[in-house]
């Protein structure tokens, strides 16, 4: 019976199955990859993320969000997941999407934005860009729309034709890591130390619930208090979904504002202030807060370093045509 989760498992097989000849052939990602197929791909990302990024700031926060979410769930290693847009799939009953696992159910959003930029890219180009593709160029074009650095963007991914929900809920970094564990769950990724620090710099954009720093603002006592009083007003410690600025300086500006957040103990998340918290990243955080050259020069080269994590090689997986579904 052609069932759609009977179809899904008979491509995670087949893709399987050409694991250990995508071995040999390394992925061979470039910024001209879609130079001649899709010339203006470039314009229309622009494009349609500046006027994303307009209508809301927010879209380029949960684009990059997601692009990081999608790299990081890099189970097999080999030909299948990295960045592959698997974050991107809907799933069924039968087929667990990485969409509802535990970092990203009601809290990962973006997804209905890159449905709408590949529509658009369809239209000029079908059957062509990968969704993972347009996520990362996405993911680059809404931080560099709000003032933040711009880096080679390297194309040429696949996109997967499964998710692992399981391995999100395992691999993806939570708020209430310490330190050890986050440079670890990094490391994992060949990311190193300063590259987690720096990427965490993410964070210097959007927002974040009242469930997810509960936690760090009734338990921790590293804080500023006057920030600890405040956040404790909208939040209690329960939880629940109330909003509250990662950096709370300049939340829609990508800077290192959230670095002099750390040092003055106004990290939000438990996992922002073991940054700097008497371990080993604590002078690199002063670093970044006193240069923000230095932290948008690091954060772009580990950028492209998270963005090159288990490219599919050659022709597994598939170019999907809508991000949601597999072809
Ligand atoms: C270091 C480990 C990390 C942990 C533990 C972590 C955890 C979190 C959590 C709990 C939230 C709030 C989600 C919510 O309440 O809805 C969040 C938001 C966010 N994260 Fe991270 N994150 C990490 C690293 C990163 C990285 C590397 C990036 C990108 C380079 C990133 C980008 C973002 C962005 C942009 C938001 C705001 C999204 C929004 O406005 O909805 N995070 N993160
Ligand atoms: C996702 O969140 C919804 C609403 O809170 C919940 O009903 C559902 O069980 C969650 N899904 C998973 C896979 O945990």
């Amino acid at each position: 019976m052609a069932s759609p989760s009977s179809s899904m498992i008979h491509r995670l097989l087949l893709a399987l199955s050409v694991v250990s000849a995508a071995v040999l052939v390394s992925g061979h990602l470039s910024p001209e990859f879609y130079a001649a197929k899709c010339p203006n791909l470039r314009n229309i990302v622009r494009s349609a993320m500046a006027e994303a990024v307009r209508q809301n700031p927010r879209n380029a926060a949960f684009v990059l969000r997601l692009f990081f979410h999608d790299c990081f769930v890099n189970v097999l290693r080999i030909a299948a997941s990295g960045c592959d847009a698997s974050i991107l799939l809907d799933g069924t009953a039968a087929f667990a999407s990485e969409k509802f696992a535990n970092p990203n159910n009601n809290s990962a959003h973006g997804f209905e934005l890159i449905d709408a930029i590949k529509a658009r890219v369809e239209a000029e180009c079908p059957a062509t860009v990968s969704c993972a593709d347009v996520l990362a160029l996405s993911a680059h074009d809404g931080v560099a729309s709000l003032g933040g650095p711009t880096w080679t963007v390297q194309l040429g991914r696949r996109d997967s034709v499964a998710a692992y929900q399981a391995a999100a809920n395992r691999e993806i970094p939570a708020p209430f890591n310490d330190l050890s564990k986050l440079i670890s769950l990094f490391r994992d990724k060949g990311l190193s130390p300063r590259d987690m620090t720096a990427l965490s710099g993410g964070h210097t954009i959007g927002l974040a619930q009242c469930s997810n720093f509960a936690a760090h603002i009734y338990n921790d006592c590293n804080a500023d208090p006057s920030f600890v009083a405040s956040r404790r007003r909208i939040c209690s410690p329960d939880g629940g979904r109330n909003l509250a600025p990662i950096d709370s300086e300049t939340p829609f500006r990508f800077d290192n504002a959230y670095y002099r957040g750390l040092v003055a103990r106004r990290g939000l998340l438990h996992s922002d202030q073991e940054l700097l918290n008497g371990g080993s990243q604590d002078a690199l955080v002063r670093q970044y807060s006193a240069d923000g050259e230095a932290f948008a020069g690091d954060f772009a080269a580990a950028m492209v370093k998270m963005g090159a994590l288990s490219p599919r090689p050659g022709t597994t997986g598939e170019v999907r045509l809508k991000c949601s579904k597999l072809n």
